[in-house]
């Protein structure tokens, strides 16, 4: 069986929703259920004996140490993780605690039994570190994409506390020889996503008829990858990664966030017509984000030629998908995005004055 931490959130549903799809393999969800874990998000599986969920932290030194002892997973999916990068400049420190304290704990109970192991399933084991493309900093518009190579530069207290946590990985690989690989992905978008992220975001405000809160001059880029082609990348890493090993995994989608949602505002006009008009006219440019990173870019050729993972979906085809899964399902986001939520929405838009 493998252990996946954060596999109630955005990508870690997705990822054991596809996993148990593709394989029999059990699976452990560690998930402290935060704002951001969602347990309903992994419905489809309630019955299913192959998976079980256990609300703790990754911090929990003693539950993890239980956990690994008792059910011998041959792998650790490493998801759990504060995400959002401007949750992570109002309030840094649940950043550190989890990003960075909480993966060198995971890394210490996983050392600890790891080492204890008989060869055979010492050699077998892996610890896999799901990061993001952002620690590499951010890109002029002429600049190659990043790659395993790219120096890392990380500008946000995000950025910095998963760029932390990667040298960590990479330290216990080097250091004790820990079965380590990294990955390291662009943007995700798709079903399940928070709506606090721009794309969800910008669906449930347009759907509200709210402002669509651009940041600056919306010229910023990003690489945009639909979820289910980051979790298909994950399963393949795990299966055929090499250890110590790096990898970077995008769409080669690069989009300017205006333009996103003029994509997203054309979807929705067609699927569901605002008598008031377009839903464009909601455009808003707001102040920008301190600090933001001006473009993202992943170079995924390692991955291509090593591992043969290829995206099956285009960004057409990704966003298309996405906007009828969030039209399919209201429920989930009235329910996701009542209390604590709005409170959220008041803390980073309410001061934002026009850009
Ligand atoms: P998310 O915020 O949607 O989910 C994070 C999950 O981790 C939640 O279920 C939450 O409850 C859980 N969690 C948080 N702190 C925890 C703790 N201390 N102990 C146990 N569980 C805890 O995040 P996501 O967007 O699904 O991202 C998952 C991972 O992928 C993160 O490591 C993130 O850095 C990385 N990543 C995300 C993207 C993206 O575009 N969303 C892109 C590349 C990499
Ligand atoms: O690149 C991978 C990263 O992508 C992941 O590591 C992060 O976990 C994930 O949150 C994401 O980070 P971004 O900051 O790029 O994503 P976000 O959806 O917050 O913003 C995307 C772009 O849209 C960014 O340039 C900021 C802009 N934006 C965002 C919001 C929420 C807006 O213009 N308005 C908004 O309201």
């Amino acid at each position: 069986m493998i252990l996946v931490t954060g596999g109630a959130g955005f990508i870690g549903a997705n990822f054991i929703l596809d996993f148990l799809a593709a394989t029999d393999e059990p699976v452990l969800n560690l998930d402290k259920l935060t704002y951001a874990g969602n347990p309903h998000n992994l419905d489809a599986l309630q019955g299913d004996s192959r998976y079980t969920l256990v609300r703790g932290d990754i911090n929990d030194r003693s539950l993890v140490r239980q956990l690994l002892s008792g059910r011998r997973p041959r792998a650790v999916v490493h998801f759990a993780a504060e995400s959002h990068v401007d949750r992570s400049i109002h309030g840094p420190g649940e950043f550190v605690q989890t990003n960075m304290v909480g993966t060198f704990s995971l890394l210490e109970e996983t050392r600890a039994w790891w080492s204890a192991l008989p060869a055979g399933e010492k050699d077998a084991f892996r610890f896999l570190h799901v990061s993001t493309d952002e620690v590499y900093g951010s890109l002029g518009p002429n600049d190659p994409a990043f790659s395993e190579t790219t120096p890392y530069a990380p500008n946000s207290p995000y950025s910095a506390s998963k760029a932390g946590s990667d040298h960590l990985v990479r330290a216990y690989h080097h250091t004790y020889g820990l079965p380590t690989v990294t990955t390291n992905c662009s943007n995700n978008y798709g079903p399940y996503q928070f709506p606090e992220k721009l794309i969800p975001l910008m669906i449930h405000n347009a759907l509200a008829g709210k402002p669509l809160p651009v940041y600056g001059d919306g010229s910023n880029v990003r690489d945009w990858l639909y979820v289910g082609d980051h979790c298909a990348a994950i399963r393949e890493v795990l299966a055929r990664g090499r250890i110590g090993e790096t990898y970077n995994i995008g769409g080669g989608a690069e989009m300017k966030n205006i333009d996103v949602v003029h994509t997203l505002c054309a979807l929705l006009d067609a699927a569901r017509p605002r008598a008031e008009g377009g839903y464009a006219s909601l455009v808003t440019f707001v102040t920008d984000r301190p600090g933001h990173d001006r473009r993202y870019a992943i170079d995924a050729s390692k991955i291509r030629a090593e591992i043969g993972w290829v995206p099956r979906e285009s960004f057409g085809s990704g966003l298309a998908k996405t906007v009828r899964w969030y039209l399919d399902h209201a429920d989930w986001v009235e329910d996701v995005a009542s209390g604590a939520y709005r409170t959220w929405v008041e803390q980073n838009y309410a001061a934002r004055g026009a850009a």
